[in-house]
């Protein structure tokens, strides 16, 4: 008897499941719920740690399509004309290649560089440079009803995606449900974690795929930076994702800005904390010039040269950036140098900067 019933249910289940890939359209019209969106599985390199949970939003092939489409959309933002997209950029690392952008809806010019997004599925400690949102399902609000980003309210975005024949139907796939701005967010947060960026040149040495990968110079690079940077652009991501103050400011009197640049102070109150900001990863540095949290620095040189001689010794400089005798900075030869910006070169991952299933679904 019970067999028989689970036999039946089974291929009862079986021809709802074939009607609803042959009838999707039609029922979709007539909103009935649709078969339920096909789990996708992240491809997780070997080499790389495990990410983080995602229980509460998985991955789904109907959420990431839908987090893509809505990541190249002007739609959502108040004068249509600003997308994710126009602050990050594929070919720029998710970046843009600006100091400050002024490309919101207000024209004005935001307080803080535009990260790249990538690896973004591992990132525990928060986002934006201070980690003030916890998670990427939260992160999407800020960029949404930002007046200098992309100005719309929540009521506004959720009516333009129901006016849309194109977003009813991906929101029905995706989690059979009317847009919303949560749900925007969620696909944003889906499509965003697929994101991987894991075949450098340095991730075929890594991996075993090809032992002859790096030459001399860029494997005295990697050494060098394991040691002297490893403390926190650590592990395979090149970065702990924590919060650090890498001695780039002297001094934090910062009253106009929201305390902008008083870092991870701005979230903790916490005082060690002040002018910390998140690690970036250096996967893809030598594509994501201008750096630091408001793109101070124009080049790689720039930058060695600032952990070589330009830290400022305060009271919240990072210990690892001070020596026992309580010195500031990292000590490197120009041979050093010049291995290190070798290595950084490694990173650079071509495939991840052209995969066509990161680009704008429109401009095949
Ligand atoms: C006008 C430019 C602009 C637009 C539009 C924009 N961003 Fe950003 N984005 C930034 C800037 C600047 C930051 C850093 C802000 C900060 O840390 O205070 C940022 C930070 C982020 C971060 C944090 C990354 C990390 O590692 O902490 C994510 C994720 C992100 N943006 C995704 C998006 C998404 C998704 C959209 C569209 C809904 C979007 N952005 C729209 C400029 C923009
Ligand atoms: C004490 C922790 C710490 C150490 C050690 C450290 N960094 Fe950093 N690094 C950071 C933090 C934090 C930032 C971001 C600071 C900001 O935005 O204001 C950063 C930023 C950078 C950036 C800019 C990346 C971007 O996308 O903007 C590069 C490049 C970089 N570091 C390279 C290095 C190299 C090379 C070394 C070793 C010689 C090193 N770092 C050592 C914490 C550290």
């Amino acid at each position: 008897m019970i067999d028989k019933g689970i036999q039946v249910g089974a291929i009862i289940c079986f021809m709802i499941g074939l009607c609803s890939v042959s009838c999707r359209k039609e029922r979709l019209d007539h909103s009935i719920p649709v078969q339920a969106p096909t789990p996708l599985i992240l491809k997780i390199p070997e080499h790389f740690p495990k990410p983080i949970d995602m229980l509460e939003n998985p991955l789904t092939v109907e959420g990431v399509q839908l987090g893509r489409q809505l990541f190249y959309d002007p739609l959502l933002s108040a004068n249509m004309q600003v997308s994710c997209a126009s602050c990050h950029h594929q070919k720029l690392v998710f970046a843009d290649g600006l100091a400050l952008t002024a490309a919101g809806v207000s024209g004005k010019r935001l307080l803080r560089h535009s990260p790249t997004l990538i690896n973004l599925a591992w990132a525990d400690q928060g986002f934006f440079w201070d980690g003030g949102a916890k998670n990427l399902e939260s992160q999407a609000f800020g960029p949404f009803t930002h007046a200098d980003e992309m100005g719309m309210s929540l009521v506004a975005l959720a009516h333009r995606l129901s006016d849309s024949e194109l977003y009813t139907n991906l929101f029905q796939l995706a989690f059979d449900e009317k847009p919303t701005a949560q749900g925007a967010a969620k696909a944003l947060a889906q499509f965003q974690r697929t994101l991987i960026s894991s075949h450098s040149r340095y991730d075929q040495y890594r991996s075993g795929q090809n032992s002859q990968a790096l030459s001399e110079t860029e494997l005295r690079g990697l050494n060098i930076v394991k040691q002297k940077c490893g403390g926190c652009h650590s592990g395979e991501l090149f970065t702990d994702h924590a919060f650090h103050n890498n001695g780039i400011d002297e001094s934090f009197t910062d009253e106009s800005h929201e305390w902008i640049h008083f870092g991870r102070y701005r979230i903790s109150f916490n005082p060690t904390d002040l002018g910390a900001f998140k690690t970036p990863t250096l996967r893809n540095v030598a594509r994501s010039a201008p750096y630091m949290h408001d793109g101070r620095f124009k080049s790689i040189d720039q930058v060695l040269e600032h952990y070589r001689t330009g830290i400022n010794h305060t009271q919240v400089t990072d210990k690892l950036l001070i020596d026992p005798d309580g010195n500031p900075g990292i000590p490197m030869s120009n041979q050093e140098m010049n291995d290190i910006k070798s290595f950084l070169g490694t990173l650079t991952d071509e495939t991840f900067l052209n995969d066509t299933n990161f680009s704008n679904p429109d401009k095949k």
